[in-house]
């Protein structure tokens, strides 16, 4: 079912980024972004290292009234052209979810549109839909600084976690590296710049759960053998940082290729009819070219299509929330004034409770 063409406004604000956006949904199931408003609050953060919940929170407060405005204001809609508001509801800050999340009550109450609580990670999930037109089911690895799963996307509201981090997402492996290393935050970009004029030969680091059976990973015991070699060298020149980045990162790559081909065996086996079969990889890390090269080969190599949204839309942003929320609408699948905030909300709910996973946590 698709149901009509709809008009939805989208509110994120779950981490460090107060955002929104209108997207229309055609009755075809394809996906129109009017408008999509996005405010870092890095600056705010960066002199802590890591996410402070606190001034995330209130960063939101003081943002999101006129970052919404901005989403309509681009879009050129007012709130009774809208068909729904939706906001993620979860997993995140707390105190970041509640503002988003009473903000997109008080404006569907006022304008007498449907509220829809979206999960974040669905967010993600399902951006896919929105700027390819992926069809169910497809794979989702899912790398920011706050997730790292590998999840079976069955349909709207229909998830199978099949792989988790066990400790640290593979975001903050790159960001606690890059703080290790003196390199500043968001430490993503500054790792890989550092790691593209660095020798990965030079220090050898485990590779945890490779080899392993199953989907799952785990990174805080790199990170200790990191330091280890790190504190070997002490003090570092340009040139030792530059080579240790480019021994994590070459090793995160391989560590990832093992985990997602183990996803694509089992997905093989699940779906043997399945001839074109997906994956779709999102989240900030998803940035990261050598990672993104890995894929690519580990994919084309199993017969797998690799999509990946443009970066601005698998970082956190309204869109894919207001797309989320779409895709629910055109279901019915909506809800009332009392949705909760959550800070954590697993999208599988049968899959075992994880340590590290189904919260985006402070990063620091
Ligand atoms: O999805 P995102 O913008 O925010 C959430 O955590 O939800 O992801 C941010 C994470 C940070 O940990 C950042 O260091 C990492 O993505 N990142 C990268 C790169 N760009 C951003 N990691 C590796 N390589 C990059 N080029
Ligand atoms: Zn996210």
């Amino acid at each position: 079912m698709t149901g009509s063409s709809v008009l939805v406004l989208g509110i994120e604000t779950s981490c460090d980024e107060t955002a929104a956006s209108v997207v229309a949904r055609d009755a075809d199931g394809r996906g129109t972004i009017r408008s999509n408003v996005v405010l870092s609050q890095i600056d705010d953060h960066a002199a802590f290292g890591g996410v402070v919940p606190e001034i995330a929170a209130r960063a939101h407060v003081e943002a999101l009234d006129r970052v919404v405005q901005a989403a309509m204001d681009e879009a050129g809609v007012g709130f009774a052209d809208l068909d729904a508001v939706a906001a993620t509801a979860g997993p995140g800050l707390i105190g970041g979810v509640i503002v988003g999340l009473t903000t997109a009550k008080a404006l569907a109450l006022a304008a007498g549109k449907p509220l829809v609580a979206v999960n974040h990670l669905e967010g993600h999930a399902l951006t896919a839909r929105l700027t390819d037109g992926v069809a169910f089911p497809y794979l989702l690895l899912l790398v920011s600084g706050g997730h790292t799963q590998i999840l079976l996307v069955r349909g709207i509201g229909e998830y199978e976690r099949w792989g988790t981090t066990i400790d640290d997402a593979l975001g903050e492996a790159f960001d606690k590296t890059a703080k290790l290393l003196g390199l500043p935050y968001p430490g993503g970009p500054a790792v890989e710049r550092a790691a593209s004029r660095g020798n990965p030969d030079r220090f050898a680091l485990p590779r945890p759960m490779a080899g392993r059976p199953g989907c799952d990973f785990s990174f805080s015991g790199l990170k200790t053998a990191l330091r280890v070699e790190a504190e070997a060298v002490a003090p570092l020149s340009d040139a030792d940082v530059d080579d240790l980045c480019a021994a994590f990162q070459r090793t995160v790559t391989a560590v990832v290729r093992d985990r997602v081909g183990h996803a694509l065996d089992r997905f093989r086996s699940e779906f043997p009819d399945i001839t074109e079969p997906v994956l779709v990889v999102a989240g900030g890390v998803a940035a990261n070219k050598a990672l993104r090269a890995g894929l690519d080969a580990e994919l084309s190599a199993r017969g797998f299509r690799l999509i990946a949204p443009p970066h601005a839309l698998c970082t956190d942003n309204g869109a894919m929330i207001a797309w989320a929320g779409a895709e629910r609408l055109a279901l019915d699948m909506v809800d009332d004034l009392s949705a909760p905030a959550r800070p954590r909300w697993p999208l599988d709910q049968l899959a075992a409770p994880m340590i590290g996973s189904g919260q985006k946590g402070a990063k620091a």
